[in-house]
């Protein structure tokens, strides 16, 4: 069984630069990119953490030659038809939806049935959203209970292009069709509606037939069969969504200061950095560079002495989808009232997202009032804990755990929180940074 963490101390106010490790959409996407290019493809920086080992295993599994030493890893593609694996393989993809998703895309042309499986959390998770796209080009599913893991996808050699219409603000699905779109004769038209647009610009700087319009509240995404890929260099930037911890912690840490160097700073993906600053945080960007189509920067933040609750535009979902239990952390202590609304997607994560914000911010004694897409969060300024707090059976969502730890070191209070190892997933280096921090 995963250890248990004890906190029982606030940290002491710091000021310190840090680095954090690789996205893990990019070190995924990496992975996946690279699985089908000609010739040896080198990442730096790759984050070496179980879902993106999950995603290395998976293309080892389709029979492609992968290295790995320290955060430097090779991948030996061999052209956009090069998986060759034997019958009745199975993919584990453990806890990571985004290589479970997208890996289907590029399997929807494959001669033997696949199977893939995941870990409990993964095997609660909707996949009919990803089947049935998949299936208009030509593939065919068969899904536990026509909706979850285990599903066995067999493709076809005679995959059509597709229109579809992405609602959710999913990048996972988008995704998977764009990849699908790569292997089908013919254009594929998807209209999305705004999600992280790694996958898009990695096409872009791939060179690949992609034609990308962006609207106001959607994009156009037009993608042809793709012949070759070419083998792609890439250094991993810091993520943002690991960033996301320590920029609440120095937020609610008396006269405390960060820089957190070189994170990816995409539009798509720094929601909490605008709710945040329209929360009165001290936060700002210096050292933008532009690599490989992607923003860079390194974090600054400060603490400030008044937060004020916010009334969050649900157009800024997306791009925070995963940092909302730490957001909701800053409204604890905000003045006012917060409002977050039509959070549907937020309840279909590694475990019911909302449902562990609300419970983590009772447990600390702030009141809420939720329905099933929503929450109000009446901030505590003073907030201030000296009692015992156990967080456990949280489906090991690691962020759930980095989140408490996070509240722990904020608020004070005798913590107990479980499955320690649930930071493998995303950010095995979070306790040591937090070590870092405290020295
Ligand atoms: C991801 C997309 C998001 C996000 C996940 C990573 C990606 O999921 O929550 O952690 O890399 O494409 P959805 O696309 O389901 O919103």
């Amino acid at each position: 069984m995963s250890q248990s963490l004890l906190i029982n101390k606030k940290i002491k106010s710091f000021n310190k630069s840090i680095t954090v490790s690789g996205d893990k959409s990019l070190s995924i996407r990496w992975v996946l990119f690279s699985s089908l290019a000609n010739g040896i493809s080198i990442s730096r920086n790759l984050l070496i953490s179980e879902d993106v080992t999950a995603a290395i295993d998976a293309v080892r599994k389709l029979g492609i030659k992968v290295n790995i030493r320290k955060n430097i890893c090779k991948i030996y593609g061999r052209g956009v038809d090069g998986y060759k694996y034997k019958k009745n393989i199975v993919i584990n993809a453990q806890n990571s939806g985004t290589l479970a998703r997208l890996i289907l895309g590029l399997l929807i042309n494959t001669k033997f049935p696949i199977k893939l499986i995941g870990d409990k959390s993964l095997s609660k998770r909707d996949f009919k959203r990803i089947s049935d796209p998949l299936s208009k080009f030509g593939a065919k599913f068969k899904l536990n209970k026509n909706k979850f893991l285990p599903l066995t996808i067999t493709g076809s050699n005679n995959l059509k292009p597709i229109n579809y219409f992405e609602n959710k603000g999913s990048a996972q699905c988008k995704s998977a069709v764009i990849f699908g779109g790569m292997r089908a004769k013919g254009q594929t038209t998807i209209k999305a509606k705004k999600s992280r647009n790694h996958t898009e610009l990695l096409c872009n700087n791939l060179r690949l037939p992609i034609k990308i319009q962006n609207k106001k509240n959607f994009d156009l995404i037009k993608i042809n069969g793709v012949k070759k890929i070419k083998k792609l260099k890439y250094t991993i930037p810091g993520d943002i969504s690991s960033s996301a911890f320590f920029i609440v912690l120095t937020i609610l840490n008396q006269n405390s200061k960060l820089i957190i160097k070189n994170i990816n700073i995409n539009s798509s993906r720094i929601g909490i950095i605008t709710i945040l600053k329209r929360m009165g945080a001290n936060i700002s960007f210096k050292n933008i560079k532009i690599y490989k189509g992607e923003k860079n920067a390194d974090i600054h933040i400060e603490y400030v002495n008044s937060l004020k609750a916010i009334n969050c535009p649900s157009n800024l979902n997306s791009s925070a989808i995963d940092e909302f239990l730490v957001i909701f952390l800053v409204a604890a202590k905000a003045k006012g009232i917060s409002y977050f609304k039509d959070l549907d997607e937020l309840n279909k994560k590694e475990s019911p997202r909302l449902i562990w914000g609300e419970k983590i911010l009772n447990s600390i004694g702030v009141k809420t009032i939720s329905t099933k897409n929503s929450i109000k969060i009446f901030g505590k300024p003073d907030l201030n804990l000296n009692k015992k707090i156990i967080i456990k059976n949280f489906l090991k969502d690691h962020r759930v755990f980095m989140t408490s730890v996070i509240a722990a070191l904020s608020f004070g209070g005798d913590w107990e929180i479980h499955d320690k190892d649930s930071i493998k997933t995303s950010f095995p280096d979070f306790l040591k940074i937090i070590n870092k921090l405290k020295s």
